[in-house]
């Protein structure tokens, strides 16, 4: 699991006892993720006997029926009513030994006594060990971190660690994120914080790394002699759902940019860690988001679009548009789509723009980075039919059709010079049997084991919003946002933001 994997030197092979808290029971990432993640972790024998998983919530409810409840859920995931997830029909024996040591604690986030009741819990499980798992509404995350440390869980005694599991959003903006992290780094050490960001807990996220370094052909052309440019697409084709409140004063940038979008921009634009330790892989991603040109608020507004989708029809479906949402303003100016572009200021990449763009509602689900490079010289096709070489790109697919691939040009068969774009490719079904999965099984496993590879130091949140806050200010002060239609793969500003450096976007789906 994750970078270093169970055969590390440094990893156990099996999660060492644990009280496992989950604050916030009875909210939909517990039972969509987590829970199901448990079971996974438990089905491929990485859990052992000494895990307890405690939910934590203000609702009254037994253990046994808190355990039947996420049953329940599960069972109804794997027959495939609920839509998300990576959940497989349920093996009774394994449930049962899982659910066992599954119990609640009833309690209010900011009641001192839910803490002294989680101590007590700890005692009962006999464990030593516990992470604190905050699947809570942010605005709990520094009140329950000040009240783990007021009540000393948060102390480490006779050897025993005490780890604290903070979720996404990490503020909302460059400010909120400090004084979040200056919060938990009164009561915690950085070494005891997992900040999760689920893109690391994908496959295909963290082979990024992997391939770039373990093989020795990537690093001849990882520059700016080489690469035009990169980038980097989460389409989706889902709307705001039922998550409106939360969107309005969120919107696309905030989502899915600072967190997700560079995180992948992290992974092919770092430079080689000396090992693949935490401190390594954390001290490079940190430097490379560092190095993103702090644009002025002028020039960020240049180099950015914002879009919102509006109502369409597609197929015979009749899709709502977003002022339309649930709990949406009718004159929300809230981006559903971003595209952007950013430098980074460093040896290896002055010189080649990343082009990022995120959004709702558009044509297809589609996450993939595409790498173009300089064009071939022309010279050899003057004479020809050819008016020009188009770039070679490589392709790494993130979600969904999880893979990699070159486009190259090739001759087509025939006595006439015609070239044909080819890809060469790599499909991870065909080369690897993918057990079903959330994402977070890695993370939550890689937690227990202590190893924050693959989770976000503060530094690298800070930088994070270092680099988008300038698009925030200007935007603050300039509420333009372009209109697309739903199934439309943005406004058409997000066009003319490559077009005018000579570029266009490679095609997704
Ligand atoms: C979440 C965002 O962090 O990531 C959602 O809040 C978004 O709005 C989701 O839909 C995308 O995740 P994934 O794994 O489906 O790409």
């Amino acid at each position: 699991m994750g970078l270093l994997h169970s055969k590390s030197k440094q990893k156990p092979e099996v999660a060492p006892p644990t009280t496992l808290f989950l604050l916030g029971a009875h909210g939909d990432l517990v039972k969509r993720l987590l829970m199901p993640a448990l079971y996974n972790l438990s089905r491929d024998g990485l859990l052992g006997s000494g895990i307890h998983i405690v939910g934590v919530d203000h609702n009254a409810i037994s253990d046994i029926d808190f355990a039947k409840k996420l049953e329940d859920f599960i069972r109804q995931e794997a027959s495939g009513k609920v839509a998300e997830g990576g959940a497989e029909p349920l093996d009774p024996e394994l449930w049962r030994q899982l659910a066992s040591r599954i119990s609640y604690v009833q309690g209010d986030f900011l009641d001192d006594s839910t803490y002294s009741d989680m101590a007590e819990k700890i005692k009962d499980t006999n464990t030593g060990n516990a992470v604190f798992y905050l699947a809570t509404a942010p605005r709990f995350f520094s009140e329950v971190a000040k009240r783990l440390g007021s009540s000393g869980l948060l102390e480490e005694p006779d050897g025993y660690f005490r780890r604290v599991v903070i979720e996404k959003p990490f503020g909302s903006d460059l400010r909120s994120a400090e004084s979040l992290n200056a919060c938990l780094l009164k009561v915690m050490t950085e070494k005891q914080i997992y900040r999760i960001d689920h893109y690391l807990g994908k496959e295909t996220v963290q082979n990024i790394l992997v391939s770039r370094f373990s093989n020795g052909l990537f690093e001849a052309f990882w520059n700016n002699h080489y690469i035009d440019h990169v980038q980097i697409t989460a389409a989706e084709t889902v709307g705001v759902e039922t998550r409106g409140s939360f969107y309005e004063h969120t919107g696309a940038l905030r989502d899915m940019v600072p967190n997700h979008l560079f995180q992948l921009l992290a992974m092919i634009a770092m430079e080689p860690p000396a090992a693949f330790g935490a401190d390594a892989v954390r001290g490079e991603k940190a430097k490379v988001i560092g190095a993103i040109r702090p644009w002025s608020e002028e020039e960020a507004l240049a180099n950015s679009v914002r879009g919102q989708y509006t109502e369409s029809t597609i197929g015979d479906k009749s899709i709502a548009g977003y002022r339309e949402e649930p709990n949406v303003a009718a004159d929300s100016t809230t981006e559903t789509f971003v595209a952007l572009k950013v430098m980074i200021d460093n040896w290896r990449w002055v010189g080649v723009p990343f082009y990022l763009r995120t959004g709702k509602r558009m044509s297809v689900r589609d996450t993939e980075i595409a790498i173009c490079f300089k064009p071939a010289p022309y010279a050899q096709f003057r004479d020809t039919d050819i008016e020009r070489l188009k770039p070679n790109y490589l392709k790494i697919q993130i979600q969904p059709n999880e893979g990699m691939g070159f486009d190259l040009l090739a001759k087509r068969p025939g006595p006439t010079l015609e070239l044909e774009s080819i890809r060469l490719g790599f499909a991870y079904k065909d080369f690897f049997e993918m057990l079903p999965s959330t994402g977070y099984e890695t993370l939550i496993f890689d937690c227990l084991a202590g190893d924050q590879t693959l989770f976000q130091r503060a530094d690298n949140i800070e930088n994070g919003w270092r680099a988008v806050q300038p698009f925030l200010d200007a935007w603050s002060k300039n509420s333009n946002v372009e209109l697309y239609k739903a199934g439309e793969d943005g406004p058409s500003g997000a066009d003319d933001l490559l077009t005018r450096d000579g570029r266009e976007w490679h095609s997704i789906g």
